[in-house]
């Protein structure tokens, strides 16, 4: 069976673009120190520049960027101020804790946005050295447990705003960042200039079979090269890998057809019994639907969907999601939506027996 495979932006493929770049890059000389390779600093270059950030580094995941900034920013001890739903929080192993030896607290807010005057309450000073100080703030676009909602510039000015009040520093977690930035109609570095440092994944909706850029000032990039190196992610020889990013990051103003066919598989959704989409504010290339109890949760509706040839993931309690990528097509998501049809109505007619 060929599966239409909705997990996620990072089963994209190479474009033949980026596949025909990677193989002039693998018979390109390599280079030895850990900024050196040619095609790397042509990444990194360009990385900073659509990001609004002084300089950039080349990491192997997003999830290692968000950890080396994380080091970067705090000492043991502090606190870490963020969406209680963030990446960070939730699928990084607790890195922040186990590695940089900081604590977490969680806000709650709606797709992935806190009131500012909850960021502020939260990171008030300490009245006394008995309290642990607030070192870092971590934003994430879009936002991945928000339904992908887009956070845009204007919200992480004004947290960043907020963080500079206390001390801290502000960290983007934006691994979807371009799809935010198509969505919103605002550049790259309108969204992320603002931000301390920003992190954003070359290997989802961009297509390059792995990797992630870490921007931010020259000094905490310098720190950064130092940490990733210490935690195993200074890649050599790395041409093929930057190259691959590099090809992608010319690819971002595509990922308005993955928005359009997310919203199709959205719309398509909404008159399903027992299916209701998630709408965020501003929706972009992923998709969340909430299920009826009587799919029996997440985890059984998955895989009777897969039964039919459709996979897509658990998430949460009542949630499953799926993610456009450039293989997934309109018509890919019309197929999608007859599998999704039958399965709801034969869940109904089994109910209703
Ligand atoms: C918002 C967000 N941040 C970070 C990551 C981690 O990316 P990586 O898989 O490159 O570690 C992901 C992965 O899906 C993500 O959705």
């Amino acid at each position: 069976m060929t599966y239409l495979d909705f997990r996620s932006d990072f089963l994209s493929r190479p474009c033949a673009r980026m596949a025909k770049t990677m193989v002039e890059a693998a018979l390109s000389p390599a280079g030895f120190g850990l900024r050196e390779d040619p095609w790397q600093q042509r990444l990194e270059a360009r990385a900073a520049e659509l990001l609004g950030q002084e300089d950039a580094l080349l990491l192997p995941t997003c999830t290692m960027a968000n950890l080396v900034a994380t080091l970067a920013w705090t000492r043991p001890g502090d606190t870490v101020l963020g969406d209680a739903t963030n990446h960070l929080a939730i699928s990084e192993a607790g890195g922040y804790a186990a590695v940089a030896g900081v604590e977490y607290r969680g806000l709650s807010g709606a797709f992935g946005v806190s009131p500012i005057g909850d960021w502020q309450a939260a990171s008030a000073p300490p009245a006394d050295a008995q309290r642990a100080a607030v070192r870092l703030f971590v934003l994430e676009t879009s936002h991945n447990r928000g339904g992908g909602n887009a956070i845009g510039g204007d919200h992480v000015d004004a947290v960043a705003e907020v963080a500079r009040a206390a001390g801290a520093a502000l960290h983007l977690d934006g691994s979807r960042l371009f799809n935010a930035a198509v969505a919103l109609g605002e550049t790259p570095a309108g969204i992320a200039g603002g931000a301390s440092s920003v992190a954003v994944s070359l290997n989802k909706g961009l297509g390059a079979p792995s990797g992630a850029v870490l921007a931010g000032p020259r000094g905490f990039i310098e720190d950064a090269l130092r940490i990733r190196q210490r935690l195993g992610g200074g890649m050599r020889p790395v041409s093929l890998i930057a190259s691959a990013g590099l090809a992608a990051l010319d690819d971002w103003p595509r990922l308005g057809a993955d928005h359009e066919t997310a919203a199709r598989l959205r719309e398509g959704c909404r008159g399903l019994p027992g299916l209701a989409p998630v709408d965020p504010p501003v929706p972009t290339n992923i998709v969340l639907l909430r299920l009826a109890p009587r799919f029996g949760g997440p985890e059984a509706f998955c895989r009777n969907l897969s039964r039919d040839g459709v996979l897509a993931i658990p998430f949460g309690a009542d949630l499953v999601r799926f993610v456009t990528y450039r293989d997934i097509t309109p018509s890919a998501v019309d197929r999608a939506l007859q599998t999704l049809a039958r399965l709801a109505t034969t869940h109904e007619r089994q109910h209703d027996e």
